[in-house]
């Protein structure tokens, strides 16, 4: 029987002493999803996913994955998932292919469907030409992409990654979202993960932006800035003075001057800058349009921006172990 939702979670609740690191959680991801938590440091990413891998036991509530109770059901859940660890857990000392054998053995996955899947994952992540090779000899993208296919080797219904590209270049980043979304393509399979990168985050589905062990709210990254709902217009002019003064005038438009220019905020940006040059009696040097990012949505609904909620810890600029 198929389960109705790859992911429930009711009233999910982690409390250490009396931090209460998840609070009240309720979320609903359907199979086949890509959902996405995203949060700054401490905000109980990753003690809700280890609630809902069955390696912690919720304080309160209740949660299902793959259509069993993370309580009452944990060995069902594991057999339905796969995850893969904010921090590495490969063996250095093996190479890819026996740290993907080591994992089917722990399944007690028969030989040769073993050795087909294994096949086939090293070639999803495009590791095949190095997989005799050991792990302590692979780049930080690599070790990940292989993690991502050991935690794909027993065929989860739900894939569970824990910052699945935290402290890896910009480029391997975009490298591994390929593969999640070839993956996505090529099998139904449901993808929750976390991430504190926001540029990341616009490869989910649907997200829910978590603050300090609450879900603040939940959306697709469209539906979310749509929220925010206006493009952030820059202009560069004449008299910056005179220009922010006839917005305010004509346009009844909120405008502020500053040093890149005249700031201001309207629904379609694009629409708006012809008739602004139009009618504005100053003359304009450059105009930028910034659509809405999810750092305004983070904004909007935390009154701070997701780098400073991070607080002096900058996993951003560099591998955090
Ligand atoms: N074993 C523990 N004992 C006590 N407090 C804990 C424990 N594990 C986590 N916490 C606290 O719970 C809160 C949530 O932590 P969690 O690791 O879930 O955050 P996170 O969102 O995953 O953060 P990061 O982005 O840094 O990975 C933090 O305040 C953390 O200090
Ligand atoms: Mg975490």
């Amino acid at each position: 029987m198929r389960a109705r939702h790859a992911v429930l979670a009711e009233g999910l609740r982690k409390t250490y002493g009396t931090h209460e690191a998840v609070v009240d959680l309720d979320l609903a991801v359907d199979p086949g999803e890509t959902y996405g938590f995203v949060g700054p440091n401490g905000a109980g990413k990753s003690t809700t996913i280890n609630m809902l891998c069955t390696l912690l036991r919720p304080s309160a509530g209740r949660a299902e994955v793959a259509g069993h109770d993370v309580t009452r059901d944990p060995d069902s859940v594991r057999r339905g998932i796969g995850l893969v660890f904010q921090e590495s857990t490969l063996d250095g000392e093996l190479t890819a292919e026996e740290n993907l054998r080591f994992q089917a053995d722990l399944f007690g996955m028969p030989r040769a469907r073993a050795r087909r899947a294994l096949a086939d994952l090293l070639d999803l992540v495009e590791l095949t030409h190095r997989k005799d090779s050991p792990v302590r000899t692979f780049s930080g993208g690599m070790r990940r992409r292989l993690e991502i296919a050991r935690g794909l080797l027993h065929m989860p219904r739900v894939l569970f990654l824990d910052e699945p590209t935290t402290g890896l270049d910009p480029q391997t980043r975009v490298a591994i979202w390929e593969h999640l979304h070839r993956l996505r393509a090529e099998q139904e399979i449901t993808i929750f993960l976390t991430t504190h990168h926001l540029e990341e985050a616009e490869n989910c589905g649907r997200l829910a932006i978590m603050d300090q062990g609450q879900l603040v709210v939940e959306g697709t990254p469209a539906e979310l800035k749509g929220v925010v709902g206006a493009d952030l217009v820059v202009l560069r002019t004449g008299d910056d003075e005179r220009a922010a003064h006839a917005v305010r005038e004509r346009f009844g438009l909120e405008a502020r001057t500053g040093p890149d220019g005249v700031r201001l905020r309207t629904p379609d940006g694009a629409a708006f800058v012809p008739r602004l040059c139009a009618e504005l009696a100053v003359p304009v040097h450059s105009v930028t349009v910034t659509p809405p990012s999810l750092d305004d949505v983070f904004l909007h609904y935390t009154g701070r921006t997701i780098r400073e909620a991070d607080g002096p810890r900058q996993p951003d600029f560099g591998p955090r172990r």
